[in-house]
């Protein structure tokens, strides 16, 4: 196994991480997506890896081009489906689950076999269906197991920021929530910089100023490991 030898904070514990956008097929050729590079994600995999820990990363296909850090146990997926299956199946043995994933809130209801053609059709409607909310379905697995004893979400909003974000660290029954401004021009997506705030129970809100997007999630690291030796969940 790949933690052998291994030093740091985090060693013997295998941390998952979620990085990316999904893709949600509409016909063989089409699909809905959004606009995660999946950057995030991957610098946290790597800050995990140099703390120590186990790394299994899940990677959605908007992250796809993304070099692996190296240690890393990589899975790629392309639908929010596959995302939670693989998600869900490596939670049984985490202890910490970091959900930076760009997951698709709705995808296609029907998935057509054959492409969409222009000449024979109208325009079809685009009728859509919900995704299951991961983050819901690893608390209700948590609940039941045990573990992961840590699990951190992210918030991406273009609006009250705070208020979004303390709301979905309730619901989803967050350790950590990493709340993101998407509006600020250097912060979220496609760039190298983030500026963003962590929030824990009880109403703590811990401002980070601009950084890069490998020094957020040192950040975010170096919270997960005070959470796992103060037993939070
Ligand atoms: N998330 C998830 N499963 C989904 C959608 C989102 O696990 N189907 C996770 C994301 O990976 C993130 C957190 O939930 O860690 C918050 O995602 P976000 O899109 O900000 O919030 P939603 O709950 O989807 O609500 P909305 O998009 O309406 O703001
Ligand atoms: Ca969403």
């Amino acid at each position: 196994r790949l933690t052998l030898g291994r030093a740091g904070p985090l060693a013997g514990k295998h941390v998952v991480v979620s990085a990316g956008g999904t893709q949600e097929p509409l016909d063989p050729v089409r699909y809905l997506t959004n606009r995660s590079s999946g950057k995030q994600g991957f610098a946290l995999a790597q800050a995990a890896l140099d703390l120590g820990a186990r790394v299994s990363l899940v990677v959605g296909a908007t992250a796809a081009a993304l070099p692996t850090p190296i240690g890393a146990e990589r899975t790629d997926v392309e639908t929010a489906a596959q995302m939670a299956e693989a998600v869900l199946r490596l939670c049984q043995e985490a202890d910490v689950l970091i959900m930076a994933a760009a997951v698709a809130d709705f995808r296609p209801r029907q998935v057509r076999a054959h492409k969409i053609k222009k000449e024979r059709e109208t325009p079809p409607p685009l009728e859509l269906e919900p995704t299951t909310d991961i983050l819901l379905a690893v608390a209700e697995a948590r609940r039941r197991l045990g573990r992961p004893a840590v699990v951190v979400g992210f918030a991406a909003e273009s609006e009250q920021l705070l208020a979004n974000a303390q709301d979905k660290l309730e619901r989803k029954n967050l350790s950590m929530i990493v709340a993101n401004d998407i509006s600020a021009p250097d912060a979220g997506f496609a760039v190298d910089t983030n500026r963003v705030l962590l929030l824990l129970p009880g109403g703590v809100v811990e401002p980070l100023p601009l950084m890069t997007k490998g020094e957020v999630a040192a950040a975010v690291l170096a919270r997960v490991v005070r959470l796992l030796v103060e037993g939070a969940g």
